[in-house]
């Protein structure tokens, strides 16, 4: 079949449900991947014909679509700080605005020969401290997450990138961790979406992203952020910086959550859509 009928059917299927550019994006993603076709192919050869092999491989892809399934879990990979992460339904795929909060740390510490030692707590796929370790490769970073499947996969990018990230099992809501290391970083992105909020959510989100990595009861929203600032109050160095993704609703909560457990420099970030996602704090 002709590679450009096959693009026509994805837009008559799919538009509908993402828009032309967002299909043609897809289109091409798929491609890529699969077949290792740039994007210009279609400019170039028109007359491209793909055997029923690899018809197969995008019709299936293109069923999944249509099921909202998350394009990066379909080809199984994601884009993060220019690195290809392996996801799965066990991990939240890496937001562009989490590489943000990875730029903010970077630019604080931008010599390559500092080591730090730092934490990440609620890692996921370990796109946070992976992508810390190739740009700070002197430090020593930990990471943790609740969830096994998380951390199966978050080891696989560890040694997919050649990082040394030590990931380990814990609970941010019930610590237990050895007392006598500090950290000169602590980073996190918990789950922060509350219930309330689900409306506003895409459905391919809501249905295929783990619950677990996302919401927060509406009455204690920030039931994550508490544990985590009272843990880095008492695990920091002195003058430890912790950095901090948050809900773009909660900013004001967040600072004084901070100013509570004597944090000071705190400053209140936007993400590149202008929502106040971020948040850092330095303590004495
Ligand atoms: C918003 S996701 C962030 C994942 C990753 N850091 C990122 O930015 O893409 C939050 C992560 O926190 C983990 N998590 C949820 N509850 C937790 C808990 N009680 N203790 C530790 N980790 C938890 C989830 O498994 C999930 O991987």
């Amino acid at each position: 079949m002709l590679l450009r009928e096959i693009k026509n059917i994805f837009h008559s299927e799919l538009d509908v449900l993402y828009g032309k550019d967002e299909v043609s994006s897809f289109f091409y993603m798929l491609i890529e991947y699969y077949f290792n076709l740039e994007r210009f192919v279609l400019a170039i050869q028109p007359e491209l014909v793909i055997d029923k092999e690899q018809e197969t491989i995008v019709f299936n892809a293109l069923s999944e679509l249509k099921l909202e399934r998350p394009i990066q879990h379909i080809i199984g990979s994601c884009f993060f700080m220019d690195m290809d992460f392996k996801v799965n339904s066990h991990v939240l795929i890496p937001r562009p605005e989490t590489e943000e909060l990875v730029r903010w740390i970077l630019e604080d510490n931008r010599k390559d020969e500092l080591a730090l030692t730092i934490l990440d707590m609620g890692t996921g796929s370990g796109c946070i401290p992976i992508s810390l370790s190739k740009h700070l490769p002197n430090s020593n970073i930990f990471a943790l997450d609740i969830s096994l499947d998380a951390l199966e996969v978050a080891n696989e990018n560890n040694k997919t990138h050649g990082t040394k990230v030590e990931f380990f099992q814990a609970d941010i809501l019930n610590l237990n961790l050895n007392l006598n290391t500090k950290y000169d970083i602590i980073v996190s992105n918990p789950p922060y979406v509350r219930e309330l909020e689900k409306e506003e959510m895409q459905k391919n989100v809501i249905n295929h992203e783990p619950s677990i990595a996302l919401f927060v009861p509406d009455e204690d929203p920030l039931k994550f952020y508490k544990a985590i600032v009272d843990f880095a109050s008492k695990h920091l160095k002195n003058k430890g910086s912790l950095y901090l993704e948050i809900n773009q609703y909660l900013g004001k909560e967040m600072i004084e959550l901070l100013l509570k457990y004597e944090f000071h420099t705190i400053d209140l970030k936007q993400d590149m859509y202008g929502n106040e996602r971020m948040l850092k704090g330095i303590i004495r």
